[in-house]
């Protein structure tokens, strides 16, 4: 076990994205203190493989709202208490594309995915008095890929006149970071708000930017003529166990809630993800895509 993390036998961590980068890791540091560990894997076969048969594994692709309201069930079925939940698995989608919901990809996996969790799990991470870390990035402070010079530019998300999440990233103008970077703020966004709901139970929300880390989606972002040269930039980069530490640390080490981490920094965000209109509408319009 490691010296940093708590013992935590007895405890349940469900973590998502647990079969690669950073999530593997993160999963191994909790299962490693002792932790009951619980994923979700559209491939559970092969999560199983690389996870070993201790490890809970509930099929399920994140992208698709009835996988996540399936997976959640199971979850809460078998676990009367969920003690950490970590919503890690993301992607990042260097073309438009929509999930089975008609949902653009980034919004789908990378936003809808936490936030149906983080609902749907309700019972189980009250009566754990969870700490819920959302991993995000601060591509939502800054949508600029190359940031020699200038102001950061932060992600927007306006939700006036929106009456669908269907309508956010469309393939009109798409531009990948910042369709990336408005799904992360989407989740910081709501995350603040869930925060100040479960915080009577002793439930605490944060969020994270794990830093540049050396993983497969890192290879997504590398433009084309520099791929020849990826395994060089990715010697640059944080490993996928210095990625992982961070969100093991709010995962398990007391502090408080509605807060976001740049590494270990406490970070602000955009002004509009403490925007409690922004938050109520887009909680609202979260909901309806998880009852439709
Ligand atoms: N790497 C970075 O520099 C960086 C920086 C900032 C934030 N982040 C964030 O850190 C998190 C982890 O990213 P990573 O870099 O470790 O990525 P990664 O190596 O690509 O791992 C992504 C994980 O998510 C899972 N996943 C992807 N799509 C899924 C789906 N539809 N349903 C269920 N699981 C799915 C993958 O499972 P499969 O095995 O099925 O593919 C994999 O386990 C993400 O939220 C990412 O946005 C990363």
């Amino acid at each position: 076990m490691s010296p940093a993390t708590p013992d935590l036998r007895g405890r349940v961590a469900v973590v998502t994205g647990a079969t690669g980068g950073m999530g593997r890791e993160i999963a191994a540091r909790l299962a490693e203190a002792g932790a009951r560990l619980v994923t979700v894997a559209r491939d559970p076969v092969r999560a199983a493989g690389i996870l070993g048969p201790e490890v809970d594994v509930v099929s399920g692709d994140l992208s698709r709202r009835d996988d996540v309201l399936r997976a959640a069930e199971i979850i809460a079925g078998r676990y009367e208490q969920v003690h950490i939940l970590v919503n890690n698995a993301g992607g990042h989608f260097a073309r438009h594309r929509l999930s089975a919901d008609g949902v653009e990809m980034h919004v789908a996996l990378d936003y809808l995915a936490a936030f149906g969790l983080m609902t749907r799990l309700e019972g189980p991470l009250r009566r754990g008095r969870a700490r819920v870390v959302n991993v995000a990035s601060d591509t939502l402070n800054d949508t600029r890929q190359i940031t020699v010079a200038g102001r950061p530019r932060p992600a927007t998300l306006d939700l006036a006149g929106v009456d669908s999440l269907a309508r956010l990233n469309p393939a009109a103008g798409f531009v990948p970071f910042e369709a990336y970077a408005r799904a992360k703020l989407m989740t910081v966004t709501a995350g603040y708000a869930l925060a100040r709901d479960l915080a009577p139970d002793g439930v605490t929300v944060n969020a994270v930017h794990p830093g540049i880390v050396s993983t497969d989606l890192i290879d997504d972002l590398v433009p084309p003529p520099l791929r020849p040269f990826r395994g060089l930039i990715r010697r640059t980069l944080l490993t996928p166990a210095q990625g992982a530490e961070p969100a093991v640390r709010l995962a398990t080490a007391p502090g408080g809630t509605g807060k976001y981490f740049n590494r270990d920094a406490e970070t602000a965000t955009p002004p509009v993800s403490h925007d409690p209109a922004t938050q109520q509408r887009l909680l609202a319009l979260s909901e309806s895509h998880f009852t439709r």
